[in-house]
């Protein structure tokens, strides 16, 4: 039953919507009221699915009230109703939060697939938005299963694809949990090729409206992986990219954290709606940067951005990807430059990196006891959600080693 409140000040309105509504068997009016401020009471009381609101009402009008109820009870859209002629206060309503508006006079055909729209995506919110569900605000780790951790880079060729894959593995050989990586990059993805995966189904056949998004059409979709890693392969073909929405992304995310314990994304460099959407689902952000100027630039710029969507300083670790051998800069005049300490800084070892990635194995399967093996497996240890936010671990170096690196936590 869908449980529907009606705000509206003329008595013979409220009633006639109520009749309307009443021939529906799925739809319900549980509760009225006569103006904004009273719509609120009662939607507070009673909790219906869906607010129907008039515009134009003595004392609290329905903006203001829809403008109220969008903060107040998120998870109550409001369809708002009103005759011709509002059409500026209705641009101000939907900012307010309004879900749909009806012009009056409108069919009862028209109200009822209005209110069924609206409840179903509300619904569809619930089920996929742990967050929209619980009303937290933006920002706020949402972590009612497992940890989304997010790969991002300002430049390509950073190493963010190699990263990914290689915490995605080293977290399923440091936790021995459950662990999925998605290849976000939705244009170039190389996770298949890195992986040499040879598997049909990419996010493509998740978002073409051939079947419902739950989690048995996404088990069928994901590759399986080495270690038992399940991996969602990224399009074939750039086209197919552009398919690919914000919400599709959302909806994925929230299921896969729900069916795995840690859900790696690895992204493409330019920031795109799916990218966006990633790092709001995210609970961990790693920011892979290289040893040159420009892309110290980006990482920086990257890291600004991050902050402007006020996503907190501790759920980001910088990775610095030395893999530039002539690089004359070091971690901590990096760390000064970004004003942000750098977690781990990986060597360049073209020839271990090479040879995983031709074998399409992790590097951290392929060359276990290496050292840069040993800082991933390091750097998985510290998405755990009980990792400690600061803290240091080295890791000691071989004897004929001239290197030093060290990883923070
Ligand atoms: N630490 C490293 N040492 C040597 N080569 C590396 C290292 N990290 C990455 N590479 C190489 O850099 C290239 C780009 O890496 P990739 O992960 O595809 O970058 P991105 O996904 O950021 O574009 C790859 O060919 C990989 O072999
Ligand atoms: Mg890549």
């Amino acid at each position: 039953m869908i449980r529907v409140v009606v705000v509206d000040d003329i008595p013979s309105t409220r009633e006639n919507l109520k009749k309307l509504l009443s021939f529906e068997e799925d739809i319900e009016v549980v509760g009225t009221a006569g103006d904004g401020r009273e719509g609120i009471d009662v939607s507070r009381q009673l909790q219906p699915h869906v607010v129907l609101m008039d515009v134009n009402m003595p004392g609290m009008d329905g903006i203001s009230a829809t403008e109220a109820l969008a903060v107040e009870l998120p998870q109550c859209p409001v369809v708002i109703m009103s005759v011709q002629g509002e059409r500026d206060y209705l641009r101000r309503a939907m900012q307010s939060g309004a879900r749909e508006f009806l012009i009056k006079p409108f069919t009862g055909d028209e109200l009822v697939a209005s209110i069924r729209r609206v409840y179903e995506l509300e619904e569809k919110k619930g089920s996929y938005s742990p967050k929209a569900a619980a009303g937290a605000a933006v920002g706020e780790p949402v972590n009612p299963g497992g940890q989304v951790c997010v790969v991002l880079s300002g430049k390509g060729g950073c190493g963010k694809t190699f990263v990914a894959i290689n915490l995605a593995a080293a977290l399923r050989v440091e936790t021995s949990t459950r662990v999925c990586l998605v290849d976000l990059d939705l244009q170039f993805g190389d996770v298949g090729v890195m992986m040499n995966l040879d598997h049909a189904k990419t996010i493509t056949e998740l978002v073409d409206g051939q079947g419902s998004m739950d989690w048995e059409f996404i088990d069928d979709v994901l590759a399986d992986g080495p270690l038992g890693l399940r991996v969602l392969l990224g399009p074939f073909s750039p086209e197919y990219g552009d398919l690919v929405r914000a919400d599709h992304v959302r909806a994925i995310v929230d299921i896969l954290r729900r069916e795995f314990d840690y859900v790696v994304v690895d992204t493409a460099s330019q920031l795109s709606e799916a990218t966006l959407e990633a790092i709001d689902a995210a609970d961990r952000v790693i920011v892979v940067g290289a040893l040159t100027i420009p892309a110290i630039k980006d990482t920086r710029l990257m890291l600004k951005m991050l902050e402007s969507l006020k996503v907190n300083r501790d759920r980001i670790s910088v990775v610095v990807n030395g893999h530039d051998a002539h690089a004359v800069y070091d971690a901590p005049s990096i760390e000064r430059n970004l004003k942000f300490p750098v977690r781990v800084q990986l060597p360049s070892e073209p020839r271990l990196v090479g040879g995983s990635i031709h074998r399409g194995s992790p590097l951290v399967v392929t060359h276990p006891e290496s050292d840069i093996a040993e800082l991933l497996r390091g750097l998985a240890n510290s998405l755990k959600p009980d990792a400690a936010a600061s803290g240091e671990i080295k890791v000691e170096v071989k004897a004929a080693s001239p290197r030093r690196f060290s990883l923070r936590r």
